[in-house]
């Protein structure tokens, strides 16, 4: 434990996250590729099943749940589109706490991952009882915690954020003058807390992916490439988010790319989400912001492990077999569904 003196304030010292390798799948030809597909596709169809996929998942699998009906979304979509979707079965090509989300929200349907082990470094490095303590020795605090965590650990927040809403939340409640606590992750914390002046407190997790982006190389890139804008999401360190000309979720980095004049950008996240960029905006140039791994031996090179756990092949076993299916009980689910319904209200309350 860390004492800040400042604000007396206990940190918590969090467990070290093992980061897997980026898994490799099996090369594919044309031909086993488009049978994949086409047997991924009957079995949805067969299973009354639809697939959610985040756009940091392996760009087949993208195009593949918007060819099926399903969607590609940032985790805030993910979470909504399963609750008005027909389908018996929600297929989550993501990591788990996403899973968790959808199976929390709809209880009745089925809810079936390809790999149970797809975690996430912020869920990992946010034990349920070292943050039940950590929330415990600051009880007058509101508890705000990001989607990236464990149900459990939804279970004992107040509110829950994704990137994409984290920011008018905070200045909401801030301006109720409430004291909030925020985690896991502490440099989307650090950045709200920044815009909004709100008074809060922060769990000392981060993202492994987007730690490793450096704001030195970037400084040097930049020179090299004048004209792009450069595109950061929040979950980045602080000097590198400093640079950005657009920090957003997943969703509101694309729609920079779509929208903005520029013909060049620098894109601070994981590089899965090049796939819908190229998409929308044929013809820019994208560039990968640097990470650790120049001069040194990057753990994730801006390509989450977690999500690379997601694969065809593995979506056709879950369909065939029905295993890796998220269980969550009752009444944990019914505990951790207040704080996350709290974020969707808010957010159809903002659409409106
Ligand atoms: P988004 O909600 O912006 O898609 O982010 C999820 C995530 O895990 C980013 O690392
Ligand atoms: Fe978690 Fe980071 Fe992977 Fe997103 S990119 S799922 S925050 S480890």
């Amino acid at each position: 434990m860390i004492t800040d003196s400042k604000r007396k304030l206990i940190i918590p010292t969090i467990p070290q996250v093992i980061v897997p390798p980026h898994p490799e799948w099996p090369p594919l030809s044309p031909q086993e590729l488009k049978a994949l597909k086409e047997k991924v596709k009957m079995l949805l169809k067969q299973q009354n099943a639809v697939l959610v996929a985040h756009y940091y998942t392996d760009g087949t699998l993208q195009d593949l749940a918007e060819e099926t009906g399903g969607c590609v979304a940032d985790s805030l979509e993910m979470a909504r589109f399963g609750t008005t979707h027909p389908a018996h079965t929600l297929v989550v090509a993501g990591v788990r706490f996403m899973g968790e989300t959808s199976k929390i929200l709809n209880n009745e349907k089925r809810v079936l991952m390809p790999d149970l082990g797809a975690t996430c470094s912020l869920d990992e490095g946010c034990p349920y009882e070292l943050f039940a303590s950590f929330c415990d020795q600051h009880a007058d605090h509101i508890v705000v915690v990001y989607a990236n965590t464990s149900a459990k650990v939804k279970a004992r927040s107040d509110w829950v954020v994704t990137s994409g809403i984290a920011l008018p939340i905070i200045r909401h409640l801030s301006d109720q003058g409430k004291k909030i606590l925020w985690a896991p992750d502490k440099h989307l914390g650090h950045y709200v807390q920044k815009l909004t002046g709100a008074d809060m407190i922060f769990w000392p997790g981060s993202c492994v992916v987007h730690e490793e982006f450096r704001a030195v190389a970037l400084e040097r890139l930049r020179k090299i490439h004048p004209d792009a804008a450069i595109l950061v999401h929040p979950e980045s360190p602080e000097a590198v988010i400093a640079q950005a000309d657009v920090v957003g979720s997943t969703t509101a980095l694309i729609n920079a790319v779509a929208t903005l004049p520029n013909m060049e950008f620098i894109v601070a996240t994981d590089k899965g989400i090049f796939n819908k960029m190229r998409q929308v905006a044929p013809g820019k140039i994208l560039l990968e912001a640097p990470t650790v791994g120049e001069g040194a031996t990057c753990q994730s090179c801006a390509n989450c492990p977690w999500m690379g756990m997601n694969s065809l092949h593995n979506l056709a076993k879950v369909l065939e077999t029905g295993e890796n299916e998220i269980l969550v009980s009752a009444e944990l689910a019914d505990k951790a569904r207040i704080p996350i319904l709290r974020m969707l209200d808010f957010a159809a309350n903002l659409k409106k």
